[in-house]
């Protein structure tokens, strides 16, 4: 009898540490429930429409600066460089292969649209949005179609004109 008692009691205390440990977890910023729910939040919006524009991307693109108007003669080249290159995924305002340009800038940084343009690779694969963007589009990839830093300016600026 004293024997099952101990039994019980060690089985008690081990059930006991059990939940501690369990309740301990749950106290550990890193593991609460909300960021679950945050991230919930966030990936119910497509990442074609969500809107970010603090991230620059991954890349060599650091910082662009918008001149106040529009500059019509890069956008012209800009134009022609992205109806070469890039209409056969994407068009201007409709969802495609890819996802349609008109209006990125409301949504994106230009650091990140360039960055996107220049290192495809790396952007779906480590930037969080393009990542989500990957998913989207069911893991076809944003081709890398060896731009220069000007034309993928050059683009930035027809970007602005849709
Ligand atoms: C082979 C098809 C393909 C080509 C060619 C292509 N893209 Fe893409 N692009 C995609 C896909 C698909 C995505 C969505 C992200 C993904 O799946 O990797 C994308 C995403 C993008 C994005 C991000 C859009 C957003 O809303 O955030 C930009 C900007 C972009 N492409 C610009 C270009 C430009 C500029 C060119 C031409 C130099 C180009 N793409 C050529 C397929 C392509």
């Amino acid at each position: 009898m004293k024997k099952t008692l101990t039994i019980f009691t060690v089985l008690g205390v081990l059930l006991f540490m059990g939940c501690g440990d369990g309740e301990k977890k749950n106290t550990d910023p890193y593991e609460k429930s909300t960021p679950t729910e945050q991230t919930k939040v966030v990936s119910s919006v497509p990442a074609s429409q969500r809107v970010d524009l603090t991230n620059k991307g991954i890349g060599p693109i650091k910082n662009v600066e918008l001149g106040e108007t529009i500059d019509m003669e890069m956008a012209a080249k800009g134009e022609e460089v992205y109806k070469m290159n890039c209409t056969a995924c994407h068009k201007v305002d409709k969802k495609f292969i890819g996802p349609a340009p008109k209006g990125i800038l409301e949504r994106r940084t230009p650091e990140w649209v360039m960055n996107m343009i220049l290192n495809p690779d790396v952007m779906t694969k480590d930037d969080p949005l393009a990542h989500d963007l990957l998913l989207e589009f069911n893991g076809s990839p944003m081709a890398n179609q060896q731009m220069s830093e000007e034309q993928a300016r050059q683009m930035l600026e027809y970007f602005r004109t849709l």
